[in-house]
């Protein structure tokens, strides 16, 4: 989510963007005049420490002030967006270039144009922090372990499910047998069945035991063919609600000390064991659908996962499900309201439940369908075909 800062007095510009951008919080950063003799550089620190990702300065402040404001910002904070609510001359134009202003836009700017700038703007940051991140993959091989990615939503049936174990088998057919999948759905987990397995042991085997070292994890971990190795959950809630949080990191640091990859599928919402695997992962993907309360529900998880501090130093990808459904709202609504561009879209298809109900992931059922094309898109993300290391499609079928 990238936060929005308005460096102005005006209550009615505050509002014109308020409605352009369908957002109810407060948006406005001081109540009075921009008083003569104040420390620019010392308001613009103030700004950026907000973590806002966009700051829009003015109506209400001389362009000139708003260039210097800007100019101190790009110094501190250059991945900051800065846009300058005024009407600038050419010469004026120039220098706002040079102080890194990223546009100019009138305080009389309908709500489309509101909309068109803050967006473009917002979109400018995400690229730029994203830039500033280290490579994820980069980073895990350093470390000497796997790469860990977390699947979240807020609300239940978002597909997270028919999408971890679907990313899991492309990565598995990419990676064979470095590839695992965690559920960490503890309650109701269902990988076991969308991967038709018959598991002996699942993480709640852990529990007894004083630590879950590397041999123990071979043992609880189930061999699905020969390319991907899962670890189940219990099939019992009430074991499940006895995994705790040091189990799961443990169990995470375990399967990335073994794999190159492990996705994790975890359960609605955003309860303590989820958190820990968030903790834990290098790469988080939110999905939701397009409704409503899907998206308001991923807002608000992505916005607690930043005021707890724990998308630092992650990569963040954002996979929009049913993308094709008619349902009044459009994704370039969806893409503000979250806060994020949608990497990639997944059609709807009754193929997909009916590939969890028979256990054959589509990836592998039907590799043509416009939905399993979408998984192998996303799959390309942590894995790109023909990268070093990667099995390709043809390559295995020939094995
Ligand atoms: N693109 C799609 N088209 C059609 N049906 C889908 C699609 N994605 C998921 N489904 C179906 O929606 C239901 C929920 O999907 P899934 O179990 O993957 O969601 P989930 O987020 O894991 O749910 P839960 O929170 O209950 O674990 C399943 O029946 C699944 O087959
Ligand atoms: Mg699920």
């Amino acid at each position: 989510m990238t936060r929005i800062l308005l460096a102005t007095n005006s209550e009615q510009f505050e509002n014109n963007v308020r409605e352009a951008l369908e957002y109810d919080g407060a948006l406005r950063w001081w109540e009075d005049d921009l008083g003569a003799g104040v420390d620019l550089e010392s308001l613009a620190k103030e700004l950026t420490s907000t973590g806002a990702g966009v700051i829009a300065v003015g109506p209400g402040v001389r362009p000139e002030t708003a260039i210097e404001i800007a100019d101190h910002i790009d110094k501190i904070h250059p991945e900051v967006s800065v846009i300058v609510v005024g009407s600038l001359g050419a010469k004026m134009w120039e220098r706002a270039l040079r102080a890194g202003v990223r546009d100019v836009v009138s305080h009389k700017a309908d709500a489309e144009e509101l909309r068109q700038v803050f967006w473009r703007a917002a979109e400018a940051t995400i690229l730029a922090r994203a830039n500033l991140l280290p490579d994820a993959a980069e980073k895990a091989r350093k470390d000497n372990r796997g790469r860990v990615v977390a699947v979240v939503a807020p609300k239940g049936g978002s597909g997270k499910t028919a999408l971890s174990v679907n990313l899991a088998v492309a990565l598995a057919q990419r990676h064979p047998s470095k590839t695992s999948i965690l559920d960490l759905d503890l309650l109701f987990g269902d990988v076991t069945n969308a991967l038709l397995l018959n598991p002996e042991h699942s993480i709640a085997d852990a529990l007894d035991a004083p630590q879950l070292d590397p041999t123990l994890l071979k043992v609880l971990l189930t061999r699905r063919e020969r390319d991907l190795f899962v670890l189940t959950a219990p099939d019992s809630p009430a074991l499940g609600e006895m995994v705790t949080n040091e189990l799961v990191s443990s169990a995470i640091d375990g399967l990335s000390g073994q794999f190159e990859y492990v996705v994790v599928d975890t359960a609605a919402g955003l309860s303590e064991v989820t958190l820990a695997a968030i903790d834990k992962s290098d790469d988080i993907v939110f999905i939701c659908d397009m409704s409503v309360s899907a998206v308001r529900g991923l807002h608000k998880v992505v916005s607690a996962l930043h005021t707890l501090d724990m998308l630092r130093e992650k990569k963040r990808h954002f996979i929009l499900n049913r993308a094709d459904s008619k349902v009044g709202i459009s994704i370039s609504d969806v893409e503000s309201a979250v806060g994020m561009e949608v990497d990639v879209r997944i059609p709807s298809s009754r193929l997909v439940p009916r590939s969890m109900n028979e256990g054959t992931p589509l990836i592998e059922s039907a590799p043509k369908s416009p939905v399993a094309r979408a998984f192998d898109e996303i799959a390309d993300i942590f894995s790109p075909r023909g990268e070093p290391g990667a099995t390709t499609k043809a390559r295995r079928w020939r094995q």
